[in-house]
């Protein structure tokens, strides 16, 4: 698990960003950026380096190792340090807060603003950059600054797909992003998972989520992680999040992930409240109806 790095941010200096900024720059080109190179890449003198490179390391920001040449490469909690201070001058985030949730691909955090909003950092690539660290010898570069990148690129997708989506389908509200984080409204609610709905709420609420699956359609998109993890539900209704791989309705996938988003969710709703479903509700039925743009209810051909 990469550690919560809101708690250093106080302490940290102005010239200890330049330093991780230059850790960055050169991972540009090589995942081990040279000692020598650092003065210029992060604008610091040689005796700064030196120093905001003990300050770094220390605090598990960076790493080092001395094969073949002195090198230094960011850890997930060097990036996360980075975005999260962009975030804070930007004053998109005011506050830090707790948890709100550790996804297989990211962690999530409550922060403020004038109100509350989550910030998620993704985290794609990075099991796999744990595992190639462990057991890499040092001589293969270039695997490396995969882990920066897909992540940057997913918090990325995420944002703009959020941005094309809200407010006509029930997303939380994208508000900024840097790096690999994005920071969007805060949900109110719980996790349809998590959640028992009432005898004569379950109907209503499964319609309500393909309704915005359809809505998601004609906005251009199939969610493709559709399932009862990644939909929040509260008195106001349902919101989907959890966007990055979603694709658009003309990749040739698009039909087979909208008929399985719908399988997941209908299947959900039949294994939990067997009762309360209709048997006639067909989720092949329901793609169809969607891909012709005449959705209008599960309930419409029982
Ligand atoms: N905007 C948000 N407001 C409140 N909680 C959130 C928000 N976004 C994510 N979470 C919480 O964090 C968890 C992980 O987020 P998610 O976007 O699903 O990432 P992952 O790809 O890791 O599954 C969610 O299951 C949810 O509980
Ligand atoms: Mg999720």
């Amino acid at each position: 698990m990469v550690r919560n790095v809101a708690g250093l941010l106080p302490e940290l200096e102005d010239e200890d960003f330049y330093l991780l900024s230059g850790v960055e720059q050169g991972m540009r080109f090589s995942e081990w950026v040279q000692r020598e190179k650092l003065p210029k890449f992060s604008d610091l003198t040689e005796e700064e380096v030196d120093y905001r490179l003990e300050r770094c390391l220390k605090r598990g920001l960076i790493e080092k190792k001395t094969i073949q040449y002195e090198g230094y490469t960011l850890q997930f909690e060097g990036y996360d340090a980075l975005a999260l201070r962009t975030l804070v001058q930007r004053e998109t985030i005011s506050e830090f807060g707790s948890p709100l949730g550790v996804g297989k691909e990211s962690d999530v955090y409550e922060v403020r603003s004038y109100k509350p909003l989550a910030l998620k950092y993704h985290r794609e690539g990075y099991t796999n950059f744990r595992e190639v660290h462990k057991e890499r010898d040092y001589a293969s570069e270039n695997e490396h600054v995969s882990w920066m990148y897909t992540a940057r690129k997913a918090a990325e997708r995420e944002h703009d797909i959020l941005e094309t989506l809200y407010p006509d389908v029930s997303v939380p509200q994208p508000i900024d992003q840097n790096r690999h984080a994005i920071v969007m409204e805060k949900m109110d609610g719980v996790e349809l998972s998590r959640t028992r709905l009432e005898a004569d709420q379950v109907l209503g609420v499964l319609d309500l989520l393909v309704e915005e699956i359809a809505n998601a359609y004609a906005s251009g998109y199939v969610h493709a992680d559709m399932s009862e993890y990644n939909v929040f539900v509260n008195e106001a209704g349902v919101k989907i999040f959890d966007w990055p791989q979603a694709v658009t309705t003309d990749h040739e996938n698009a039909s087979e992930f909208l008929r399985r988003d719908l399988t997941n969710i209908v299947g959900y709703f039949r294994r939990k409240y067997p009762q309360h479903v209709p048997e006639g509700i067909d989720s092949d039925d329901v793609a169809d109806a969607i891909e012709a743009g005449t959705f209008e209810s599960v309930e419409a051909d029982v």
